[in-house]
């Protein structure tokens, strides 16, 4: 259990695609006390209803602010666009961050007008990805992308699986032959297809992330800015949390393991 004196920053997602931010977190504000919650047992919300994925992002904020986090940050793209004024509503005195698709600074950087936005079906279809198209790109073309199947291959870790490079063949490289110069990583699992995505676009697209700003929100609304010290990170799983460092070694995050002072532990989040 963390010393609840210190401020505590639960970050969590459907699996492991928060722990792209987490990675960031980890960097960007050393000295934090960090708790990452992987919903292993319901992963993926992007093909959920919007009360299903309300229902877990819920139950997950209930489950960290029990464990004593003082802030969380929901590293979901789908969670946040599904979810995050509810959970704002039931914990008004908790700072809470979410992941929205970078299409603000992809508008600033374009210099073709041309976007193409990366996301999982529940967040392609979202309200919440249209409102911030229409207030940061009004006059660019946007194409969204529903990805189907992805970040369940990044679970599997398959980072290059075939179905992966099949979509990024025939979605995504037609329209970077028609100038899309931005590439939006829409979620958060797909940061670990950097590689695969790099290695197709070859220099054509610049991809557009948002770990970093989100990581350096959080550390500041958490209050962790001016805090001394190591942190410590706690990995926690709704189901087979043995498999977190496993993964954070294939996913290049093996260092976060040396912050890690307990092993991964099952969150009961219902
Ligand atoms: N990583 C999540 C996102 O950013 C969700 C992926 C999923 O569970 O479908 O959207």
């Amino acid at each position: 259990m963390p010393d609840t004196q210190r401020p505590v920053i639960g970050v969590f997602d459907s699996g492991l695609g928060g722990l792209s931010v987490l990675g960031a977190l980890a960097e960007i504000c050393p000295a934090a006390d960090l708790i990452y919650a992987a919903d292993t047992a319901y992963v993926p919300y992007g093909n959920k209803s919007s009360e299903q994925i309300r229902v877990r992002v819920l139950a997950m904020g209930q489950a960290l602010i029990k464990e004593g986090c003082t802030a969380l940050v929901v590293a979901c793209n789908t969670a946040t666009a599904e979810a995050i004024e509810a959970l704002r509503g039931e914990h008004p005195s908790i700072p809470i961050v979410g992941v929205e698709p970078g299409i603000k600074p992809a508008a600033l950087n374009t210099e073709t007008g041309k976007i193409a936005v990366l996301a999982t079906a529940a967040t392609a279809k979202s309200q919440r990805l249209a409102d911030l198209i229409g207030r940061h790109a009004p006059h660019k073309t946007v194409h969204v992308i529903p990805c189907h199947g992805w970040a369940t291959e990044v679970e599997a870790l398959n980072l290059d699986a075939p179905s992966i490079v099949q979509d990024i063949n025939s979605q995504l490289l037609p329209l970077i032959e028609q100038g899309v110069d931005q590439v939006v990583l829409g979620c958060t699992h797909y940061d670990f297809l950097a590689p695969t995505l790099n290695q197709i676009i070859g220099g054509r697209a610049q991809l557009v992330g948002v770990a970093d700003a989100v990581a350096r929100q959080a550390c500041k609304v958490a209050g962790t800015e001016n805090l001394t010290g190591t942190g410590h990170i706690s990995l926690m799983s709704t189901m087979n949390p043995v498999y977190l460092p496993h993964a954070l070694t294939a996913l290049g995050l093996a260092a976060l393991l040396r912050k890690t002072t307990a092993p991964p532990q099952t969150i009961s989040a219902n």
